[in-house]
């Protein structure tokens, strides 16, 4: 899709992430052809959660980014691509029994719950290096690559996604000991374990299209707020919807202590914080001006979405 289609609506948005989707795993599935030598148990597992029926929002916010800044969207593809390869690792190590210890993902069993324990945590591993071996070779220009798998490797590591991971997964215990969560507290849990991946999907995009200084700091406090603002939709839903409609368990968070903004705030306040966050998000789409307009689109979507 050129750069300028133009868009009128959110449906339009909406039929953009699909078509983002279907490029995004045409080019996974390219990348995984030419994986010789790997255990056909593995590369099972793999395919078996990277097609899920995910709903492909990091694809489609590089997408979007890349466009907002003037880019041809084609150009974020490997960035896309590497991102659901993060973004899968994590949920199949998420749902691990030492994790959140989930049967149910996607409408379908969990990774371990097929494959066991040991090929769902060395899936998720592999999965994780081969977001960046596909940094390496699928991006032509060797300082965009270079300067791409920086931004995903510091936004999956320590002090990003697993990081937040961990502060995550540590809090009920925490807990359990008399801690009292704090807004700072989850709002660090929140931007590291979920937003910066999204920060860097938006990142990611924009560098791919060959952003400027300025438009890359407007894309950074737009992929922040949506960053915050995907999770506290995730926590909502686990709150108020229902496994059948999410294809994952709901009500989980708080029967197993997790600090989210339900549990810490009710759902007005949580409300109230996700209006907030969409409006920073908004304002920065605006600021980046007419490109924009799809990726402002989604942000609503994102914060209206049902699962
Ligand atoms: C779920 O992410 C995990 C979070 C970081 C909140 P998504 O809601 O993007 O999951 P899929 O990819 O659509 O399954
Ligand atoms: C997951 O947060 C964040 C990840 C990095 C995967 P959750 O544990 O709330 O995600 P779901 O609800 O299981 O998808
Ligand atoms: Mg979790
Ligand atoms: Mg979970
Ligand atoms: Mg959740």
């Amino acid at each position: 899709m050129a750069a300028s289609a133009p868009v009128a609506s959110n449906s339009n948005v909406m039929d953009m992430v699909k078509s983002f989707a279907t490029q995004t795993d045409d080019f996974l599935r390219r990348f995984l052809a030419n994986v010789h030598d790997a255990p056909p148990l593995l590369m099972e597992s793999i395919s078996y959660s990277l097609f899920g029926p995910g709903k492909r929002i990091r694809p489609a916010l590089a997408m979007l980014s890349c466009r907002a800044v003037g880019g041809d969207v084609t150009l974020a593809l490997p960035a896309a691509a590497a991102l659901e390869f993060i973004h899968c690792f994590s949920l199949v190590h998420d749902d691990l029994p030492a994790m959140d210890n989930d049967d149910l993902r996607r409408g379908r069993p969990t990774n371990h719950k097929v494959y066991g324990d040991a090929v769902a945590i060395l899936a998720g591993d592999a999965m994780n290096t081969m977001a960046f071996e596909l940094l390496a070779t699928q991006v032509p220009d060797p300082v965009l690559a270079v300067r791409l798998i920086r931004e995903l490797g510091i936004a999956t590591g320590a002090a990003g996604m697993i990081g937040g991971q961990v502060l995550d997964t540590c809090y009920p215990a925490e807990k359990s000991r008399g801690t009292q969560g704090s807004l700072e507290h989850l709002q660090h849990i929140h931007r590291m374990k979920t937003g910066a991946l999204i920060n860097a999907a938006c990142r990611m995009g924009a560098l791919s299209g060959g952003a400027s200084d300025t438009d890359l700091q407007t894309i950074d406090a737009l992929g922040r707020a949506v960053g915050l603002a995907f999770q506290i939709v995730d926590d909502v839903l686990d709150a108020t919807s229902t496994a059948e409609n999410l294809g994952k368990k709901a009500g989980k968070d708080a029967a197993i202590g997790k600090l989210t903004y339900p549990t810490l705030l009710g759902l007005d306040k949580s409300r109230e914080h996700l209006a907030q966050q969409v409006q920073i998000a908004r304002d920065m789409a605006e600021r980046l001006g007419p490109l924009a307009e799809p990726l402002a689109q989604l942000v609503v979507e994102l914060a209206q979405r049902d699962h």
